[in-house]
Formats: structure tokens, sequence, C-alpha cells
């Protein structure tokens, strides 16, 4: 078997056309903050990438680039200025923070309803009571949406997810729960992940290893998802994945670059959105 590869440029450049219809006929446009506190080169090109794509869809955006060294108050003053301002719809805080940062103490100063990485514990609670939080992390929807696309059913199906981190490993849980999945939970603990990749249907993996799953150890027609994001001492991307001994033996592989990477930032996109669309109701 030779496995599809699943598109996410593309359903996410669908995704994005889309919007951006939508976005032209608002009068008033959907506005996106984006903080970043320090020099994280990888952080950098991402906050370039959200910024410069929320303008390419008609959105207005703001970078906020703060010092390495700034302090707890200056961060939480910059939050509490984004919550205030009406016309900032979605904040987003950019991870990792620097080292003398605590993230915990700033997810929460968020505003739930415009916590567009849906990483609050008021968001994050909804999620796993299954109910709808104000938005839902950008990775993991993004996930179920090329899921979906696929028609791939979830059903009864033994998902290994593997990381449990509270932007890519939780949340794709919960969100594979309420599809009624049964997951199993891994992480860097695990002993003998090769017994659990073989005997899954799905797998998700979010570590940011390579070689985290290899060919000779999943099943056959296993559907592979890959999170990671690796650049690699010849400056190529790669995944947790190894896609050259899993493509001939899996039925649906998700490349890197090109996976689900895209997913992420498009479902920033509709985040926002959806968010602006909330606030403009409550307004009425
Ligand atoms: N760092 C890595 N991924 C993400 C993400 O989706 N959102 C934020 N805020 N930081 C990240």
């Amino acid at each position: 078997m030779t496995a599809k590869i699943i598109d996410g440029k593309k359903t996410a450049q669908k995704i994005l056309d889309e919007l951006k219809k939508k976005v032209e006929k608002l009068e008033v446009k959907p506005s996106l903050a984006v903080i970043i506190v320090g020099e994280n080169p990888a952080s950098k090109i991402y906050v370039k990438n959200k910024v410069k794509k929320a303008s390419e869809i008609g959105f207005n955006s703001v970078l906020k680039e703060l010092k390495e060294d700034t302090t707890k108050e200056e961060l939480l003053s910059v939050l509490k200025k984004l919550n205030n301002d009406k016309n900032i719809n979605g904040i987003l805080l950019q991870l990792p923070l620097p080292k003398h940062l605590n993230k915990e103490d700033f997810l929460d100063e968020i505003l739930p309803i415009k916590d567009v990485d849906g990483f609050n514990t008021h968001n994050a609670g909804k999620l796993f009571k299954g109910e709808i939080p104000y938005a839902i992390p950008c990775t993991p929807k993004g996930i179920i949406t090329l899921l979906k696309e696929e028609k791939i059913p979830l059903e009864g199906k033994a998902v290994l997810v593997i990381g449990r981190s509270n932007i890519v490993g939780k949340p794709i849980a919960a969100l594979l729960l309420k599809e009624n999945a049964t997951v199993i939970q891994a992480h860097s603990k695990t002993k003998n992940l090769s017994e659990l990749t073989k005997l899954a249907d799905i797998i998700v993996s979010a570590t940011g290893n390579p070689n985290t799953v290899i060919g000779e150890n999943i099943k056959e027609g296993a559907i592979l998802i890959d999170v990671g994001i690796i650049r690699g001492e010849d400056a190529k991307l790669r995944g947790d994945i190894d896609f050259n001994s899993c493509v001939e033996k899996a039925s649906y592989i998700t490349p890197v670059p090109g996976g689900v990477g895209p997913m992420t930032i498009a479902n920033l996109m509709i985040n926002t959105y959806d968010l602006f669309k909330l606030q403009q109701e409550a307004k009425e």
C-alpha cells in the first residue's frame, strides 16, 4: 500500500480563500494582536507569518515585539491594554516565553472571548468538558478538519496521541474523544511506545523528535498525522514521523512541511473571525 499524502496546504488555502471573501464584505474588519517576547528564531518566523497571513486576508493585525528582559508587570500591562481595546478581537501570546516568565501567569489574563488560541482555563475547561469554547486550539482543530476532509472515520478507532502538551496533545485528545475515538495518550515517560504504535489505527505525533514513528512499528494501513517541525542540520524541515519508511505501509500521511502546519495558521484566522463575530453579536 502507498499512502495518500494529505495536502494540508491545499485545504488551508481553500479555508483562507473562503474567509477572505467573507472579510471583503465586512465594513469593520477583524483585528488580531500577536505578542512575542524575546528572540526565539523559530517563534519570530511563526509570528511574522501569522501577522502577514492576517493582513493578506484583510484583517487588521498588530505585532508587539517585546524585549527578552520584559518583566511580568510589563507583559501583564500589554495584555490588559489589548483586553480593553475595543478594536482588538483576538490576542495571541506566542509560546514559549523566555525562562523568567511563566506562561500560566499570562494565559489566563487574556479575556476568554479574545483568547484566539483557546489556551486559557475557561476555554480549555470548556473543551475538556465536551462543551463549546470561544476558541479551540488551532493545530488540533486543523487536524480534525484534515481527517474530516478525507472522510476518515474516527468513531471506535484506536488513536494514539504522542505528546501531552496543552497546545496539541491534550486538546487533540479531547477533540478525538468527542468524535468517539478510543484515545491512547503517550508521552515522554511512556514505556514501549512501539507496542502502542503497532496497534494504532491512527497516530498523531507531536513530540518534536525525529523518528518517533518508523515504518516497521506501524500497522498496515495506519493513518499518520505528523505535528513535528524539526529543522535538520541540512536546513531541511522534517517531522516526527519517518516519512520514507512509513509512506509505503500507511494509508494516509501528512507531509512536513505542507501537512498540519498550514492548517494551524488557517485556523488562527478562522478563530479570529469567529471571535470578532461573537464580539459584534455581544454589542448588539
Ligand atoms: N507555540 C507553538 N505553537 C503555538 C500556538 O499555536 N500558539 C501560540 N501562542 N504559541 C505557540
